[in-house]
Order: structure tokens, then sequence, then C-alpha cells
């Protein structure tokens, strides 16, 4: 489906619309937009005389719903580890995988032999299977570079690839995924690529503004408490706001230091309780969940998801689109998984990726992720009649497409 590239545009037999910003709508319904905003939602006998000479679409009598937003992904991928999977399914753990110098450290050595043409299409390869199943933003980390000029090549790399697949991007510096291969075997070591990461990454990504986001993947073996810590007052010291992947294979503290940081969104959360949960609702921090990793790793601990709404956070849900625990691009499977092992309402998945996945990335929740007067001109389009079905027939995709307007990113 189309970027419809004019300045007033209507989409017309529609037949429903999630409009997320209230009651869904029912009807013989049309949408006016003009320079990329909408304008009119509503009954197509009532559209306004001001859309006569518009460029028309017709979606076919399906449903609409805003285009997704996935606030979740490591999309800068060269090659899939299928073999790490082989690994995996005969009992060896992602950690251990990782502590063998595979996993993430595989990924930013293909990151690093490909050239920036390899690169770049390999990304807009993984944004254009992300934008097949119905997501028009995504955010984006690097975190396969490991280096000042890797981890600049995969955010260059993002930028071009939203632009080619018509995909407002968001770039996440994810320097500290990791320490790469070269700055192991002792503490010196160590604590220079730390040092990096605060003094030369994060400031030139920021400088660049190829990134708006800085995360840190704070775990076992991985970045403790302290040095995530030090990274995140480093980023935004530099103007980077702060996310963080946090309590994902163990209690690890991430949540409570996104809290303490004041950080946009804790992500993953399958292992936080109640006090990490109380801390991220008085900081206004957001609950990035990822079921598609819990399952993939075939994790037993799954985010207490009812927990975070009962409490009042804002829940998200994202992909995770990445090559070593969620090879998934299908936000329609996740809502599935939301559903059956977190417990969310099919509404609350829709939200989950839509408005509140606005919300967890600082974007204003009155254009991004809703359909209503202002909102931004980016749509889906479900072969569904209404949007619970699109959790409930797993793993299919049902997206019949996306559709922009111009000017709908500017
Ligand atoms: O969100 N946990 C760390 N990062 C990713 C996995 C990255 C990889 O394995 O390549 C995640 O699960
Ligand atoms: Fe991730």
């Amino acid at each position: 489906m189309p970027h419809l590239d004019a300045s007033t545009v209507v989409i017309e037999n529609l037949r429903r619309i999630a409009t997320l910003a209230g009651e869904s709508l029912v009807g013989d319904l049309a949408i006016g937009v003009r320079n990329g905003r909408v304008r009119f939602a509503g009954l197509r006998r009532d559209l306004p005389p001001e859309f006569g000479a518009a460029v028309r679409h017709d979606a076919g009598g399906r449903l609409l719903t805003p285009g997704l937003i996935d606030c979740h992904t490591h999309p800068a991928f060269v090659h899939a580890r299928a073999d790490e999977w082989d690994l995996k399914l005969n009992g060896v753990t992602y950690e251990e995988i990782a502590a063998g110098g595979g996993g993430i450290l595989a990924s930013t050595r293909h990151v690093r032999e490909a050239g920036n043409d390899a690169l770049a299409q390999a990304t807009l390869r993984n944004l254009s299977a992300l934008k097949a199943h119905g997501v028009v933003v995504a955010e984006c980390k690097s975190g396969y570079g490991l280096s000042l000029e890797h981890e600049l090549r995969q955010l260059r790399a993002i930028a071009w690839a939203g632009d080619e697949a018509e995909i407002f991007t968001i770039g996440t510096c994810l320097a500290a995924h990791s320490l790469p291969a070269e700055r192991r075997g002792s503490v010196e070591l160590r604590e220079q690529y730390l040092r990096e990461v605060c003094t030369e990454i994060l400031p030139q990504a920021a400088r660049s503004g190829l990134a708006k986001r800085a995360d840190i993947f704070c775990e076992r073996g991985v970045f403790s408490v302290e040095e995530a810590r030090s990274i995140g007052l480093a980023a935004k010291a530099c103007g980077l706001a702060v996310t963080i992947h946090a309590d994902q294979l163990s209690h690890s503290g991430g949540a409570r230091l996104a809290a303490e940081l004041g950080a946009q969104s804790a992500d993953h959360l399958e292992f936080v309780d109640a006090l990490d949960i109380a801390a991220m609702k008085s900081a206004g921090t957001a609950a990035v969940l990822l079921p598609g990793s819990t399952f993939f790793l075939r994790q037993n601990d799954w985010a207490p998801a009812r927990g975070m709404i009962d409490a009042g956070l804002c829940v998200a849900l994202a992909t995770d689109f990445n090559p070593g625990s969620s090879p998934i691009c299908n936000p329609a499977f996740i809502m599935h998984l939301a559903v059956t092992r977190l417990g969310l309402t099919p509404n609350q998945c829709l939200r989950a990726f839509s408005v509140n996945a606005a919300r967890a990335l600082g974007l204003d929740a009155t254009q991004w992720g809703v359909v209503q007067t202002g909102s931004r001109a980016a749509f889906a389009i479900w072969d569904v009649e209404q949007e619970a079905e699109l959790p409930y027939y797993a793993g299919s995709n049902l997206c019949a497409g996306v559709i922009t307007c111009r000017g709908w990113r500017d």
C-alpha cells in the first residue's frame, strides 16, 4: 500500500477506525488529510467540502488503525544467528553463548565486516519487514558496532533505511550493549571502553543528530548498575534521553536505576518486583515489555504485566526485533504473546503498540499513535473486522498495508 504524495488526501471505504483516542468508529467512514495531518475522521457523508479535489484512496472496506509504533528494535544487523539457535536448543544458554564470544559479539563481527552498502541494505530489509507488518515508527538501536566508527555507521544506516522505507526512525545509541572483544581481558581495558562510550561515542552520536537516546544493557555479566549509572549520566549530559535493558535475565537493578535516572523507559523487566514498579511509577518511567524474547529464549519468567498496569505504569509492547533473542518482526504475534502469557487484553495490546509506545519514546501522544484531528497521517490497514482479531490469528500477517501521506514525518 502506498505513500500518497499529495497535500490533500481522502482515505475512503473504511468500515472501522480504531482511533485510540476514544471509541472506535464504525460505519461507512473516511479520513481527510491535509499537509500530513488528519483533519477529519468520521462518516464519509460528513466529509467537509474542502476535500472535494483530494487524491482518493480506497481502503477496501477494511479496519484502519494508527500505524504501529515499535519502540524497541535492533534492525541494523546483517546476518541471522541460526547456528547459535541450534546450540540454544541443545541447552546452551544465551549468557553462555555470549561468554564464549558469540551472541552480540557475533553480530558485531558481521557489522564490522560488512561494507556501508551491505549494512544499509540489510537494515532496509529489516525495517521493510517491520513495515510489512504495520509499523510506521521504529525506535532503532545500534549496539552491534561497539566502537565509535561502527556505532556511527549503524546509526547512519538506520537513518538512511528509515528514509528509504518511509518509516519514522528514532536512533538510539546502544554502545553499552556489550564489552567489545578487543576490550576484554583486564580491568584497564574494560575501563577504557567505558570511558570511550562516555566521552566519545555518546557525545558524537548526540552531536551528529543520529541518536536521540542512549540505551544500556544492565545485566549480570554485561554492565553493572554502577557502570550503567555512569553511562546514563554521561548520556544525559550530552542531551540524550535514556532507556535501559533492565532485569531481563536476573533481578539486576536496571529498572530501579532507570527510575533513578528519570529514564524514558525500562525494557524487558521479566525479573522486577513491586518496589521496582513503584519506583518506575513515581519517576514516570514507562515499561516496555518484550515477550518475543522471553518466548524465543524459552524463559519461564514472563514480565509481571498485570501488576504494572494495576500500578498505573504506562505499558508498551515492542518486537525487540534482533537476531539473537527475538527474530520476530510481527507486532500482532507479540500481541498474541502479551494476551496469552502476560494477561493483557487485545485492546491493551493495540494501545501498547500505538499511543503508549509513543509515550515511551517521549513523542507527543496527541499526534502519534492515535487517529484524531491533528494526528500524523500514517495508518495501518488490516484484513480483519475488528482490532481484537489482531492478536487472535497468532503468527499471521493480517496487515493489508501501511498508508502514509506527504509531510507526515515533518
Ligand atoms: O533485547 N538483551 C540484550 N539485547 C537484545 C539481544 C541482542 C542480541 O542477542 O543480539 C535483547 O534481547
Ligand atoms: Fe533489545
